[in-house]
């Protein structure tokens, strides 16, 4: 329990050894990246008018871009987002001794506090924070796992997840739509995980040679992202940008599974985590992902004749262990790669 970030961050000066990135990986200067300009905003309360089209033309171009875009007007109402990042403060400031029946090691728990990045790494390098993690999905066989403190979090963080889904759906439904697939493709097995983590990331006292989450793209299907500051980055055309944090907006990135199923028509976002010497920062992050048996490969539809295929066919659930793994050994996870043709 003593690994927990949160108990230990406010009595050091400096970066403990196991948290200093090697100087190629560490943010350095970095940490104040210039924001990038090529994430559009969204308004969704304009894609049921006359600018749907212009409006997904702008998600597609910005998905083949950068693999990332933001959306307002969402339909998750700035209360439900108040009340849920407010609940996870409330949480992550739990004494220590209150959030230690929540500490576990072990992956299969239904649910988990833990450090670092899947578990504390006694031999290699940590990243800085402290998260939570459950399942969302349904919610009736996960919510049982769910806390009883703070008080109001299965009633919070169920709401949350359910209006989380029905955004993810019409988003997916929207790039269906700019790929010239049937609305709903995404919508049964393909979208049948809801992973919920919620990171803290504590002020730390040198920045530049630490980072929050190291450089990666994530191995679900599409990732929903509410942070309450800044601190994501995005890699773009060879460099650190800022993607810049706009109150309630949703980050949307594309992940491994649109990318390989999209036949590289949308790019699976590579971003990481700066943290910053005043402030903890909170994000919620969900992840869509397929069930586990889901075979994953190439639209046909989407893979023309004139066009290669380039990826292979495989089992979700292989492709998860995997990054898994990779993830566990620091690799940066660069899962995807193994998988083209
Ligand atoms: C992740 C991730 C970003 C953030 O959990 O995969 O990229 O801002 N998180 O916490
Ligand atoms: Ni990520």
């Amino acid at each position: 329990m003593s690994t927990l970030l949160s108990s230990w961050y406010r009595s050091v000066e400096t970066v403990p050894a196991n948290y200093v990135f090697s100087e190629d990986k560490r943010p350095g200067g970095d940490i104040a990246a210039p924001v990038c300009k090529d994430i559009p905003v969204i308004d969704l309360s304009r894609v049921d008018g006359i600018d749907r089209h212009e409006i997904i033309q702008k998600i597609m171009v910005a998905n083949q871009d950068s693999g990332m875009f933001q959306v307002i007007n969402h339909g998750v109402s700035e209360e439900l987002v108040d009340e849920t990042m407010n609940l996870f403060e409330e949480f992550f400031n739990m004494p220590t001794e209150d959030k230690a029946i929540y500490y576990s090691e072990d992956g299969s728990n239904a649910f988990r506090l833990c450090t670092s990045s899947l578990n504390y790494r006694k031999d290699g390098i940590n990243t800085w924070k402290d998260s939570v993690k459950h399942d969302c999905h349904p919610l009736e066989d996960n919510i049982q796992s769910w806390p009883e403190r703070p008080a109001r979090y299965r009633e919070v963080v169920g709401a949350y997840s359910v209006e989380v889904r029905k955004l993810s759906l019409r988003i997916l439904d929207l790039i269906c739509e700019g790929l010239g697939i049937e609305l709903g493709y995404f919508g049964d097995e393909l979208s049948k995980l809801q992973d919920f983590v919620v990171h803290h990331y504590p002020p730390c006292p040198e920045p530049g040679l630490v980072l929050g989450v190291g450089s990666h793209t994530d191995a679900s299907l599409l990732t929903l992202l509410q942070q309450n500051i800044y601190g994501l980055q995005i890699f773009k055309d060879g460099q650190w940008l800022g993607v810049e944090p706009i109150p309630y907006a949703f980050v949307i990135n594309i992940s491994d599974q649109l990318e390989v199923i999209s036949n590289g028509k949308l790019k699976s976002a590579r971003h990481r985590v700066v943290t910053n010497d005043s402030v903890s920062r909170i994000s919620l992050v969900t992840f869509i992902s397929p069930s586990l048996e889901s075979i994953i490969e190439p639209e046909k539809a989407l893979v023309s004749a004139s066009e290669l295929r380039l990826f292979k066919s495989f089992r979700y659930k292989e492709y998860r262990a995997i990054y898994m793994a990779n993830l566990r050994e620091g690799k940066g996870t660069p899962t995807l790669e193994a998988y083209k043709l």
